[in-house]
C-alpha cells in the first residue's frame, strides 16, 4: 500500500505536444510537458512537486558534477488499445535504483515518491505515450548529489527527478559488436551492478574507438583475462546455442541486473529453452560458432528491448549472423510486445496500471 503523499502540482499553460512529431521520435530527444522533483534535506525526502519540464539552476560546485554521485533508471510506459496506460515492472526498477543508491552512498528513495510520483506524473502526461509499435514513453528517474562544496565527501543533500520522453526504437538495425580486450567496464567489488552515471561515462572512449572501426558497441570482458563476457554496450547479452540460452550470471556484481534480462529469461524458459545464467567465455562462443551451434546472439535492455547482433568481432575472428532467419529473438520480442500491449495475458503481473 502506498501512502498518500503531500505533492504540489503545477501544470503548464500551453502543452508542447502539438509541436512534437510523433512519427519521428529519436531515443531520448524530446520530453513531455511535466517532470517530478523531490529534495532530500536534513535526512528526509520532501518538497515533492510535479511541475512544467524546465531547466534547473544549480551551483557549479555541486558534488554530482565533481565526484559522480549520480544514479538513474530506465523504465517504459505503454498504452493498450483502449487507451489505458501501463508501466512495465516499475517495482523492479525501484529496487534496483535503491541498490544503486546504497552502493553510491546516497539515500534510498521512498516507494511513494518513486512509484506513486511516477504514476501521477504519467497520469498527467499520458497523452505523450506514443501508440505506435516499437514506440513507448521512456521514463527516466534520476538522483544527483546537490551539496555545494568540493571536498571529497558524500553529499548531505540530493535531488530526485523523473523525466518522461516519448521515444522510438533505440537501435533501428541489427548491431555490429566488438569484443573489448583492452578497456574494462567493471571489476568484482566495483560498481558494475549499479546504474550510476560514471559507468556510462567510462564506456564512451572505448565505444568511440569501436565506432571508428565500424562497430556499434563493445562487448565488455572481465578485467583480468579479458575472456569472460559481461554485457554489451548498454545491454545484457544472450547466446542461443542449440536448445540452451546462456547469459552471464550476476554473482560477480560486474553487470547490471537487467529487468528486460529477467523478463527474457522467464519468456525463454516458457518457450522451452534451458536458460543458463553462468560464466561464459569467448572461446566457448567461438567454438559454438565454428561448430554451427551458435544460432543467435542478442542484447536486452529497457531502451533497446531485444536487439539482434549481426556481427561479433574477437581479434581477427569475425562471426557473421543472418538475423533475417532467426526464430528465437523475434519470437521473444513479439511475446513481450503482446504482453505490454495487453494482447496476451500478463500472468506474471508485470504491468502496473497508471
Ligand atoms: C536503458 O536501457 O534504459 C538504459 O538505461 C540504457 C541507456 C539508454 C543508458
Amino acid at each position: 500500500m502506498i501512502d498518500t503523499m503531500d505533492i504540489q502540482i503545477t501544470k503548464i499553460k500551453h502543452s508542447k505536444i502539438h509541436e512534437t512529431d510523433f512519427d519521428n521520435l529519436p531515443f531520448g530527444k524530446y520530453f513531455s510537458d511535466h517532470m517530478l522533483e523531490a529534495n532530500y534535506v536534513d535526512g528526509d525526502w520532501g518538497s515533492v512537486t510535479i511541475k512544467p519540464y524546465q531547466p534547473m539552476i544549480v551551483e557549479p560546485s555541486m558534488v554530482a558534477f565533481h565526484y559522480g554521485q549520480a544514479i538513474f533508471e530506465g523504465i517504459k510506459a505503454y498504452k493498450d488499445k483502449n487507451g489505458h496506460a501501463f508501466i512495465f515492472r516499475p517495482y523492479d526498477n525501484f529496487k534496483r535504483f535503491n541498490l544503486s543508491a546504497e552502493r553510491m552512498q546516497m539515500p534510498v528513495i521512498t516507494e511513494e515518491i518513486f512509484i506513486e510520483g511516477m504514476r501521477m506524473l504519467i497520469e498527467i502526461d499520458k497523452d505523450w505515450i506514443p501508440a505506435k509499435e516499437d514506440y513507448s514513453l521512456y521514463i527516466r528517474p534520476l538522483m544527483i548529489a546537490t551539496d555545494t562544496s568540493i571536498g571529497v565527501h558524500a553529499s548531505d543533500s540530493y535531488k530526485f527527478l523523473i523525466l518522461l520522453s516519448p521515444t522510438g526504437p533505440y537501435y533501428a538495425n541489427p548491431m555490429k559488436i566488438y569484443v573489448e580486450e583492452k578497456y574494462s567496464r567493471a571489476a568484482p567489488g566495483g560498481v558494475g551492478f549499479a546504474k550510476n552515471a560514471g559507468n556510462y561515462g567510462g564506456s564512451m572512449y572505448p565505444t568511440a574507438i569501436a565506432k571508428q572501426q565500424g562497430y556499434d558497441q563493445v562487448l565488455w570482458t572481465d578485467c583480468v583475462e579479458h575472456k569472460w563476457l559481461q554485457e554489451v554496450g548498454t545491454m545484457n547479452v544472450f547466446f542461443i546455442i542449440g536448445n540452451k540460452a546462456i547469459t552471464p550470471s550476476l554473482e560477480e556484481g560486474t553487470i547490471l541486473d537487467g529487468v528486460t534480462r529477467n523478463t527474457v529469461i522467464v519468456l525463454l524458459t516458457e518457450l522451452g529453452f534451458a536458460v543458463e545464467e553462468r560464466k561464459i567465455n569467448i572461446d566457448e562462443v567461438i567454438a559454438a560458432y565454428s561448430q554451427k551451434q551458435l544460432a543467435e546472439v542478442f542484447g536486452t535492455g529497457t531502451a533497446a528491448t531485444i536487439s539482434p547482433i549481426r556481427e561479433l568481432k574477437y581479434r581477427d575472428f569475425v562471426m557473421h549472423f543472418d538475423t533475417s532467419t532467426w526464430k528465437t529473438a523475434p519470437r521473444v520480442k513479439k511475446t513481450l510486445a503482446e504482453i505490454r500491449e495487453r494482447k496476451k495475458e500478463d500472468k506474471h503481473n508485470w504491468l502496473f496500471k497508471v
